[in-house]
């Protein structure tokens, strides 16, 4: 399974689909197949619903809600000159969750300054270093992602039906438990350009969730409400470092333009994607007109 493709980008073979907003939240695929269910002693810990477990012994499934903390610990790693319009375009090289030191020998010119960028701000805790990367050509209005929702990376998301279906649900994100968890998934993510930038908060955001939720529509709409003044948006050029209790969200490219984002993700948890991943990886989301 490779995890990186090398190929021209041009705006007559940038991938585009109608946006609908249900999609997920990076993979820029659909939903995730269910998965079959693993003993909850093989999690590993990192991703363990302990929660939803919980609900499952005791044969509960009205969900509570609970008082959540988001740190939205957001901070600055690197500031790199601003590529050319050119430089993204031709920079060849993507990643869908891929080694870190593998991204490090195949990345075009760009993406090596940056992955050297990162390498200075990893912490080393994790098992694994993934690197994810797109290069994208977007008309004002499309989004890189099918979805503009408030959420967190690297949620516990349980997918096989034994578990969720008696909640009515197909997929479960164990909120309480990544809470709970003292050291979740860390990120850095980059983007090149002025017309494309993810919003994130930056300041600790106290509020009431469900412990287990389906969608983050409702999350969405419960952020909206109390965040208030401390969004900010990604600088061009700049190395951002956070965690997975971080809020952000994808906004609609303001212009026409090429952009190159890249996130590195360190978890415990192994990932390897699917063929369908990868090809899908980097397609656009245009709202119907
Ligand atoms: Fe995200």
């Amino acid at each position: 399974m490779s995890t990186w493709i090398r190929r021209d980008h041009t705006v007559e073979t940038q991938k585009v689909q109608t946006f609908t907003g249900e999609g997920a939240y990076h993979g820029s695929t659909k939903s995730k197949v269910a998965s079959a269910p693993r003993p909850f002693d093989e999690i590993v810990f990192e991703a363990r619903p302990r929660t939803l477990q919980r609900y499952i012994e005791h044969g509960i499934t009205a969900i509570k809600e609970f008082d959540a903390c988001f740190w939205n610990d957001l901070h600055l790693v690197n500031l790199l000159p601003v590529p050319t319009q050119e430089a993204v375009q031709d920079d060849g090289v993507t990643f869908c969750w891929c080694p870190f030191e593998v991204a490090r020998r195949e990345a075009g010119p760009v993406t090596q300054r940056v992955l050297d960028g990162m390498s200075r701000g990893l912490t080393g805790r994790k098992r694994y270093v993934y690197i994810d990367s797109k290069i994208q050509w977007f008309e004002p209005g499309d989004l890189p992602v099918d979805s503009f929702l408030r959420h967190v990376d690297g949620t516990i998301a349980v997918r096989d039906e034994e578990r969720v279906k008696p909640f009515g649900a197909t997929v479960l994100h164990d909120m309480c438990a990544r809470l709970e968890h003292g050291d979740p998934p860390r990120y850095m993510a980059y983007q090149s350009s002025e017309h494309c930038a993810t919003g994130f908060l930056d300041r600790p955001l106290r509020m009431r969730i469900p412990e287990l939720i389906q969608n983050f529509n409702d999350f969405d709409v419960r952020v909206r409400r109390m965040s208030g003044r401390s969004e900010v948006t990604h600088c061009p050029g700049a190395i951002l470092a956070y965690d997975g209790l971080t809020i952000h969200w994808a906004n609609p490219a303001a212009a026409a333009g090429w952009r190159l984002w890249i996130r590195c993700t360190e978890t415990d948890v192994e990932i390897v994607p699917s063929e369908t991943m990868i090809q899908c990886y980097g397609t656009v989301f245009r709202p119907a007109a």
